[in-house]
């Protein structure tokens, strides 16, 4: 079937061809014609599910799953700006207001003569330069209200987000404390070549004796991960560099694929030699196009140097390169098996586990997937060698923390700091005052109150992917609470019940307790609802996203009760009773999928 519009059928032909009529390109494919057309038109997935074979439900799925993709136009140009708590703390709310009254529209509506839409995004990943939004996918950071002035005078003037004066797209760089990775240089090369002549094992045992654990979030031993891979059954192996750092208020990958990219590269050349894979791929977030071309660059410059394609850094039996992914606004395709599937074009559902990525990863086969971090020290280990990278840091923990701090402090930016500095050591340098709480590792991380500060970075004790959000005591905690709730039941997938249903629930009792209008009762729902959601859900998004809740109960519970309405109000609905549609849905009507244990009739 041929799309009404011959000039956007011609230049979709031409996209599917640049992408080798590949269906595990079906993301990248949406993607660029999101970027020719600002939606998708039916006539185009139909168009495109012909060309790749694939049913039009299944890209129709796809579509439909992307926060960036839109089946309907969205306008000519879409403006999203980003909802963390930290863009709110400088004023985005108010800065979208001024936008909204200047076309005369309201929050995701497009304006009549089909100009503009304006709309929230969760965090863009530019905490340390907010407020922040994306027009047409293209990032603004550092607005005000002159700056929303212009963006609408240059939206009214009709002009193509292409033709917009570039500085309007200038993304600051804040990297302000810099400790063993940072600042000890590693020249293209330098890695592979070090691992090449130690050889395989002996690079793997470098890897170990570092002590070296993912910095993604999970800390799971690296030399573990790539030894599991290696040993795995089978020729073909893959290297996946996780960028999709979707986890608000981190921003470090970010600054490291702007100014260490060589040595991320490295270091995922390190892993495909260590376990042999042939390929790599970098799943890099949608909402840092701005790095694409960057990165492309440094990928052509080491294929010219050698140190990519054929024969790398001259060893004739390691053939090694890497290509480009690009997300499209989902939190949960930074999930390890929710990225695979994000990989191989799919809806990015988290898979059943295990098995795990190491024995059926990309395409079924091996994969390794590490974080940009991890793959960054990786690179300066096999030059340096594992001894140097265990000298810093606590016994459990060793090495360094690249930290994105932003939120109430007077340095927001980026830092790296041995692991064992504690809380208060950190903020002193990043220029906190009258600190009330901070949150580490985002909302899926722990929320610390002011009598905690003396606690250490360190997987033993305060453990970290990377966020620092510092709130001072002008702060309502409730709301940042709120916020976060908000982004977990935005960003669950809704493959399973708990997680689906769990998330909104949290989200709608929260909006009642922080409108002043909660109860008693609505407080032992949300426990009752967390308890749920860590327990019963499929994936570390369900299990995580209740603990800014768990947290702020435990350290914040006069904040709740001086909110709530009355003490003693009746809630205005039953939860379990709430549940129940979803429960058919699933065909579950277990005790996980119950807010309250069935009663035993024994
Ligand atoms: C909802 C969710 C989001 C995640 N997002 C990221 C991410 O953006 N970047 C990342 O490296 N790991 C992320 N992870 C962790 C990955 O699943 C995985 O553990 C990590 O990429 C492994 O790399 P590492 O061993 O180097 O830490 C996320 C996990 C969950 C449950
Ligand atoms: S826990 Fe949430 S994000 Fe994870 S699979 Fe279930 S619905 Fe999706």
């Amino acid at each position: 079937m041929h799309s009404a519009d011959p000039d956007l059928a011609a230049a979709v032909a031409a996209i599917l061809t640049h992408h080798r009529h590949d269906a595990t390109r079906l993301v990248q494919i949406l993607r660029e014609v999101m970027q020719q057309r600002g939606y998708l038109p039916p006539a185009t997935l139909t168009q495109i599910a012909s060309a790749l074979h694939l049913s039009r439900a299944h890209v129709e799925g796809v579509a439909g799953f992307y926060a960036f993709f839109s089946c309907h136009s969205q306008g000519r140009f879409r403006v999203l700006f980003s909802d963390n708590i930290t863009d709110q703390m400088c004023g985005s709310h108010e800065l979208q207001r001024r936008m909204l009254d200047a076309f005369r529209i309201e929050l995701g509506e497009v304006s009549r003569d089909g100009l503009v839409s304006v709309g929230r995004t969760s965090c863009t990943g530019l905490c340390d330069q907010g407020p922040a939004l994306l027009v047409n996918g293209r990032a603004i950071a550092r607005l005000t209200p002159a700056r929303i002035g212009a963006l609408s005078a240059l939206i009214r003037g009709g002009q193509p987000v292409t033709e917009w004066p570039e500085n309007l797209f200038t993304i600051d760089s804040h990297i302000r404390r810099r400790d063993r990775l940072l600042s000890t240089p590693l020249l293209p090369g330098e890695g592979i070549r070090a691992a090449i002549s130690r050889g395989r094992d002996a690079t793997l045992a470098e890897i170990k004796r570092s002590d070296l654990r993912g910095r993604g979030g999970a800390g799971f031993a690296t030399a573990t991960k790539w030894d599991a891979c290696q040993k795995a059954p089978g020729p073909t192996r893959f290297v996946v560099c996780n960028a999709d750092e979707g986890e608000p208020g981190t921003f470090k990958d970010r600054e490291l694929l702007t100014h260490h990219a060589q040595q991320v590269i490295e270091g995922m050349s390190v892993a495909a030699f260590v376990i042999g894979a042939q390929r790599g791929l970098i799943y890099l977030r949608g909402e840092y196009p701005f790095l694409i071309e960057p990165l492309e660059a440094v990928l052509a410059a080491r294929r010219a140097q050698g140190l990519l394609g054929r024969a790398v850094a001259g060893a004739p039996d390691f053939d090694f390169d890497i290509e480009l992914h690009v997300g499209a606004g989902a939190y949960v395709c930074g999930e390890e098996s929710a990225l695979l599937e994000s990989l191989e074009g799919k809806r990015g559902i988290p898979r059943n586990r295990p098995p795990y990525p190491v024995t059926h990863g990309y395409q079924g086969k091996p994969t390794v997937v590490n974080n940009v971090e991890t793959l960054l020290a990786a690179a300066h280990i096999a030059k340096q060698g594992g001894a140097w990278f265990r000298s810093v840091g606590t016994s459990k923990s060793a090495g360094t923390k690249i930290l994105s701090i932003s939120g109430d402090v007077a340095h927001p930016g980026t830092y790296e700091f041995p692991f064992g500095v504690s809380m208060r050591h950190i903020l002193e340098e990043a220029g906190a005052r009258d600190v009330q709480a901070v949150q580490v590792g985002g909302p899926s991380g722990v929320l610390l109150a002011s009598h905690e500060l003396e606690r250490k970075l360190a997987f033993e004790d305060v453990p970290s992917a990377g966020a620092f959000m510092v709130f001072d005591r002008s702060r309502d905690i409730l709301s940042v609470v709120d916020n976060f709730t908000r982004f977990f039941a935005h960003e669950s997938c809704g493959f399973c019940t708990p997680c689906r249903v769990g998330t909104t629930l949290n989200q709608q009792i929260m909006g009642r307790v922080v409108s002043g209008h909660g109860s008693r009762r609505d407080v032992k729902d949300l426990i009752r609802v967390s308890r749920l959601l860590k327990t019963a859900s499929h994936c570390g998004l369900g299990t995580t996203a209740s603990n800014p809740i768990t947290d702020a109960l435990a350290k914040f519970r006069p904040s709740f009760d001086r909110r709530l309405a009355s003490m003693d109000v009746l809630p205005a609905f039953d939860l379990d009773e709430a549940l129940a549609p979803a429960r058919e849905v699933t065909a579950r009507d277990d005790a996980a999928a119950h807010f309250s244990e069935p009663e035993t009739t024994s």
